[in-house]
């Protein structure tokens, strides 16, 4: 399947990665007009959509749920690329509900919509969804990895994939899914770990590790993640599942020491604190076959390189953040962490 597109619903779009892809497709893929679809909770910032040109994208303040809105709105759109979720792990654990709501219940109604109006759907996922890997496992997620979510939020992702998996086989939806790894860059909510420590230290807070720092990410630039939600929209093969990955494997501790030296700190500026319940261990992500397929590849290549450009944008923006900070700290300060 190759495809051209003019006009792309993006839900989710002013969010961290949401927002990055739109972006990208701005600068990258001149000929497609953006729709963004967003309820705008606590993760989504109009803001985040700032310098893009009123000829290139509107935005539709709304939910995914809200199945007359997106009767008015996909019948106009070539695709729809479904960013929109509740997204952070610790939030799932003190409240699963509005993870069931929007992960499964909105992914349902986005997915009718499709079907509806024969409307190609790309699907963004987790590599959650395969559980976790111990550390001394030499093997890596791939496609045909059996799904093993851990989180209220990885199980809601992992339902929702499964709605995908379903509405291509039984009515046809042109469907593709992706599984990426954990995202870091500019944009991203001071919610999750990276801007968290990255805003504690700007913060004079210190950073909080959980457990023993020692569970392993593999970090992908959110630019990557873009190129290849790009590739595999426009080539990917319709009931598809693709992996994203950049072979980022890297410790918490060690992550964390990277951000306390090149902020100038001292290695053991931090605390460590209360482990998250279920943490997984270790992801790793095998991303052959988008590669070899879709001749996909990561350009930013270089995690010390990026995280210094992600930690002088939290630097340089700090009215972005600032006003949530508080609310962020005490959040995990009653949950001990
Ligand atoms: P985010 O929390 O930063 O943004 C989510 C966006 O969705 C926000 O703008 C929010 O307002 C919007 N939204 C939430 N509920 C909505 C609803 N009911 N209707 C319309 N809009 C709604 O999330 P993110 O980190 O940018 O993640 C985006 C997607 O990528 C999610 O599907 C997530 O599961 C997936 N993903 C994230 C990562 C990562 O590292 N952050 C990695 C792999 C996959
Ligand atoms: O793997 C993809 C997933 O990555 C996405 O599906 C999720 O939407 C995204 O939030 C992310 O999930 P994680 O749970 O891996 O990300 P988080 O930033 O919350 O945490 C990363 C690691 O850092 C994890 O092992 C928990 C740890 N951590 C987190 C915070 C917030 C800490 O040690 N201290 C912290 O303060």
């Amino acid at each position: 399947m190759s495809n051209a597109f003019n006009s792309i619903i993006v839900t989710g779009g002013a969010g961290f990665i949401g927002s990055n892809f739109v972006h990208w497709v701005v600068d990258n893929q001149p000929g497609v007009y953006v729709t963004v679809l967003d309820a705008l909770t606590y993760a989504g910032n109009r803001e985040n959509l700032n310098g893009i040109p009123e000829n290139r994208m509107t935005f539709v303040h709304g939910n995914i749920c809200d199945s007359e809105l997106l009767e008015q709105l996909v019948p106009e759109a070539d695709a729809i690329v479904h960013f929109a979720a509740e997204s952070h792990n610790d939030n799932s654990i003190a409240d699963p509900e509005p993870f069931i709501r929007t992960n499964v219940e909105g992914t349902y109604c986005l997915l009718e919509a499709a079907r509806k109006h024969s409307v190609r759907f790309h699907h963004i996922s987790t590599d959650e969804v395969y559980g976790d890997l111990a550390l001394d496992d030499p093997a890596r997620f791939t496609e045909d990895t059996p799904y093993h979510p851990s989180s209220p939020y990885s199980s809601t992702k992992a339902s929702s994939d499964m709605l995908v998996r379903a509405w291509h086989r039984t009515y046809g939806v042109n469907a593709t899914i992706s599984n990426c790894s954990n995202n870091y860059g500019p944009r991203q909510h001071i919610e999750k770990f990276i801007p968290r420590q990255i805003t504690n230290i700007l913060c004079d807070i210190r950073p909080k590790l959980y457990g023993d720092g020692l569970n392993v990410r593999d970090w992908i630039h959110t630019e990557d993640h873009s190129s290849a939600v790009w590739a595999i929209l426009t080539q990917g093969k319709a009931g598809e599942t693709y992996l994203i990955g950049a072979d980022g494997e890297k410790n918490n501790l060690e992550v964390l020491r990277s951000i306390l030296s090149r902020m100038g700190k001292q290695p053991d500026d931090f605390d460590w604190v209360r482990d998250r319940p279920g943490h997984d261990r270790r992801y790793a992500i095998d991303s052959s076959k988008l590669r070899r397929e879709l001749g996909w590849a990561p350009i930013h290549t270089n995690f010390d390189k990026g995280l210094d450009a992600t930690i002088d944008w939290y630097s340089n923006n700090r009215d972005w953040w600032v006003s949530a900070k508080e609310a962020v700290e005490a959040k995990y300060a009653k949950q001990g962490q």
